[in-house]
């Protein structure tokens, strides 16, 4: 990922030019860079018994690669690894068991993994390896043979089967595999390790029922489900009591959401039950998918203030014939249109966006009218992409392949004309103030991180101390392409 701040403290006065690529001010990245993170800790327990420590005196590392949704799956298998009794540890060396969870979304993320299990090899005598979440659904027992010291490969449909999993390489197993896709369950956790210690992540729904033609989810995650309403109010209501005020709702099409229970609610009831929940300040989502975002969800965002002032509605392309080729089922059209309900909120409301470059096919006009879409959609952010063809995907096959050069000179075009553009919009906040929630502090200590509500980054200056974990509000007095400076209204 780019680096996630342009205007850090230390650059006030300067001329703040950043040659960080036109991405992040509102990104999806929690930790504010160049500032010192919160430390990580802490655990959330479901209402069950912890399994007896059947691993005591053993230890695990778990690293992690690509999205969020994976992030808060390691959470939980970490949370299901200490129920049994496992220590984390903060090396593979010191490890009994050492687990990847990957990411196969393009070719470049599927290479590293293997470059990463390469660097194993000569530590795996006598441990587990084991590779998790897509990378492990998509090349399945091919890892056995690609990297014969990895002993276990599971995807995140089967961590439900983990423990198991673990329990037969314990007892003596050689190789297991864990890639069954036709669960209609979700994975709950009796506990689940916290490493964010100000936002909190509850996965609502798994998987994905569309079949965009570029991407592998629909297969290394399974098919669409949803949890129970009940079962994530009640995650709500333990975050809460257990300190949290910021929630973010996940889930690949997380506004697909429809409750299994008798219920039947929709995304939009359980967005506005768990912003009700005592104690929570800030409630985000991620991902909407565009054919899911009806108007209700802004009139939600509008009428309750627990709910963050931002969307991420991926576009992908603004050409309508591109879309088409994708199969995201709504035209350049029907986007913009919602783009305009949210853009006609009574609040601001930040937009992000991904787009992909290159798609097969895509020509120059094509591009032209993916350019104009930022023009047209004023993106406060994007993630840009060159198209990576990927195996069990429809598109991996179709003719008029993007030159790799063409796609790098399409995606620098991209970012330039979206940096243009945050520069400009940012400039405009100058001398607003935000609420903003500090997440990070720089080691003088007289110096702040923190996001507000809109997911703006802003580093600012305050004379107080111990500002971790308040919120304050700031205002902002310079703006770069991707974040802001301020200082502490006091
Ligand atoms: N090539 C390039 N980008 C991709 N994405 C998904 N699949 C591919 C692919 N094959 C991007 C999409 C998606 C984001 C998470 O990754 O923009 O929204
Ligand atoms: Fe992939 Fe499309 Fe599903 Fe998003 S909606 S996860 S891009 S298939």
């Amino acid at each position: 990922m780019a680096k996630t701040f342009d205007v850090g403290i230390e650059s006030l006065g300067s001329n703040g030019a950043s040659q960080a690529a036109a991405q992040q001010a509102v990104g999806r990245q929690p930790a504010a860079g160049g500032l010192l993170p919160l430390p990580l800790r802490g655990a959330t327990g479901g209402d069950g018994a912890v399994t007896p420590a059947a691993s005591a005196g053993k230890s695990f590392f778990l690293e992690t690669f690509g999205c969020q949704m994976n992030d808060h799956d390691s959470e939980k298998v970490a949370g299901v690894l200490q129920g049994r009794g496992y220590r984390a540890v903060e090396s593979p060396a010191q490890a009994d068991l050492v687990l990847y969870n990957t990411c196969s979304i393009r070719e470049k993320a599927a290479q590293k993994v293997f470059a990463r299990l390469g660097d194993w090899k000569t530590l795996a005598d006598g441990k587990i390896i084991g590779v998790l979440g897509c990378l492990a659904q998509q090349e399945g027992e091919e890892i056995f043979e690609r990297a014969p010291w990895v002993s276990l490969v599971c995807g995140s449909a089967s961590y439900r089967k983990l423990p198991e999993l673990i329990a037969r390489l314990e007892s003596g197993g050689r190789r297991v595999t864990g890639l069954d896709l036709d669960t209609d369950q979700t994975f709950e956790t009796e506990i689940t390790r916290r490493d964010n210690l100000l936002r909190a992540y509850i996965t609502i729904i798994e998987g994905c029922d569309y079949a965009c033609s570029y991407c592998v989810v629909p297969h290394t995650r399974g098919p669409e489900r949803s949890r129970a309403s009940d079962a994530v109010q009640a995650e709500a209501r333990r975050l809460a009591d257990a300190g949290y005020t910021e929630i973010q709702l996940l889930g690949q099409t997380v506004n697909s959401y429809r409750d299994p229970s008798p219920r039947g609610w929709k995304f939009v009831e359980l967005l506005r039950a768990v912003a009700a929940v005592p104690g929570i300040r800030r409630v985000r989502f991620t991902t909407s998918h565009p054919n899911d975002f009806h108007r209700e969800i802004v009139d939600a965002i509008d009428e309750v203030p627990e709910l963050c002032d931002h969307v991420h509605l991926p576009v992908q392309s603004g050409s309508t014939r591109v879309l088409r080729e994708m199969l995201r089922t709504y035209t350049r059209e029907e986007y913009l249109q919602k783009i305009a309900w949210i853009r006609a909120a009574q609040r601001p409301i930040s937009i992000t966006s991904d787009i992909i470059v290159g798609f097969p096919g895509e020509t120059e006009a094509d591009f032209a009218e993916t350019l104009s879409l930022l023009d047209a959609a004023q993106y406060d952010a994007i993630f840009s992409f060159k198209y990576s063809p990927r195996p069990n995907t429809s598109a991996m096959h179709m003719p008029d392949a993007i030159p790799e050069e063409e796609k790098s000179r399409r995606l620098a075009v991209l970012n330039e004309r979206q940096r243009a553009i945050q520069i400009a919009a940012n400039e405009k906040l100058v001398g607003q103030s935000y609420e903003v929630l500090v997440d990070g502090c720089h080691p003088a200590r007289t110096q702040w991180g923190g996001r507000t509500s809109c997911n703006r980054l802003i580093n600012f200056t305050s004379p107080h101390v111990n500002l971790l974990g308040e919120y304050v509000q700031v205002k902002v007095t310079r703006a770069g392409p991707n974040s802001f400076a301020g200082e502490h209204v006091t």
